[in-house]
């Protein structure tokens, strides 16, 4: 009897610790929460991403908008590093593309037009006299139908977009479709898929503005940024290319080793004149090698090291030169001047009206996928 009641134990034990096991396993988590009302009366939910480290992403279904993703300091100390709001209606009337999907053509096209086979199509020109960041209503600006995944390895969030043939001006229906992935390498994995039923040009990025310190106020001049690229684009004073593809050895370009945003941006040089600071597209080293380091910043105060990989062949490095006080941050203060900095992976602005670019149409039967991934670690 006595052998029977032990042997009962020890199997209720293992059970337990099995569960436990288990549970251990499964702490990533997803938060769905009400975020607010457009203005045309949608309902927009906001999912928060956890891993088990403690890292935090919350996106909402509008835009597909990264509000605030928390990060571990040296300390061990989670803060938000992302500029964004605390309400919908900010995101909809003030937002300069804060944390948003970009689509269907992220970065600049020329006085907003293009061909293909010998038809032009005019689009939205919302930026001086160039189209910017795919018209007036981008797929930041719209809702994202959402899902959910989450098991021991990941949270995933799976949004997806039918835009329409003509949409913004834009020829072809495309299916887009954009996963979050969190993982507990502190990694948050952007994987964009779409195809299309007409000839027709795709350049999707995220649009987040970092400040690693999470004073999300102050100055990103200290930040210590590398950038894998031998040359990067000049621009013209309206921010489209040149065509040329210019050498960074010694430009105020030159971010092949790590070097402090505020290092150079002073310069006299009529290209940091034009963007007003950095604003510009760098050639890619390693193209066609697949999912690569391409950039990373480092916050010395706090220690966080942000490392992104990527297998697109440009980024768009920018300092957060438009930002000017006016905005309110989430924590109370203003975004003033170069309080945050985007890293955007893609292809190169105005590529349509630049042949010697790499080519951003896609055909009917085409599969357009790229990835990037955004790697938090301390230092
Ligand atoms: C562009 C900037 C623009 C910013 C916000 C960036 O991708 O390069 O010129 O001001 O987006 O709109």
């Amino acid at each position: 009897m006595k052998k029977i009641y032990f042997l009962l134990l020890l199997l209720s034990l293992i059970s337990c610790e099995n569960t436990k096991k288990k549970e251990n396993m499964s702490l990533f988590k997803i938060n769905k929460e009400f975020f607010g009302k457009t203005n045309d009366g949608a309902i927009v939910d906001q999912y928060t991403l956890k891993n088990s480290n403690g890292m935090e992403v919350s996106i909402i279904s509008y835009g597909g908008i990264i509000t605030s993703w928390k990060a571990k300091d040296r300390n061990g100390d989670y803060k938000d590093i992302v500029l964004g709001f605390t309400n919908l209606s900010d995101y909809e009337t003030s937002s300069p593309y804060f944390g948003a999907i970009i689509g269907r053509y992220g970065n600049r096209i020329r006085e907003g037009k293009f061909s293909l086979d010998g038809v032009e199509y005019n689009l939205a020109v919302n930026n001086g006299e160039n189209h910017l960041h795919g018209g007036l209503k981008g797929f930041d600006k719209v809702i994202w139908d959402v899902k959910e995944e989450v098991n021991d390895k990941l949270a995933s969030l799976i949004l997806r977009y039918n835009s329409m043939d003509m949409e913004e001006g834009y020829p072809g229906n495309l299916d887009v479709k954009v996963t979050y992935t969190l993982t507990n390498d502190d990694e948050l994995r952007v994987r964009y898929e779409a195809d299309t039923d007409k000839k027709t040009v795709v350049n999707l990025t995220q649009h987040s503005y970092f400040n690693l310190s999470a004073g999300l106020s102050r100055d990103i001049l200290s930040h210590q940024i590398t950038i894998d690229a031998d040359s990067y684009l000049p621009v013209d004073k309206t921010l489209i290319p040149t065509g040329e593809l210019r050498d960074v050895e010694g430009t105020p370009f030159d971010f092949r080793e790590s070097k402090r945003v505020g290092d150079d941006i002073y310069d006299k040089d009529t290209q940091l004149t034009f963007g007003n600071g950095y604003d510009h597209c760098w050639v890619l080293n390693k193209q066609g090698e697949g999912i690569r380091i391409v950039a990373s910043a480092y916050d010395p105060v706090s220690g966080r090291l942000l490392e992104v990989y990527s297998d697109q062949p440009g980024i768009q490095f920018y300092s957060g030169n438009f930002l000017d006080g006016t905005l309110e941050s989430k924590d109370g203060g203003k975004y003033e001047f170069r309080s945050g900095f985007c890293l955007e992976t893609q292809h190169y602005p105005n590529s349509p009206n630049q042949e010697s670019f790499p080519s951003v149409t896609l055909n009917p039967g085409e599969k357009y996928e790229t990835e990037t991934i955004f790697r938090f670690t301390t230092r």
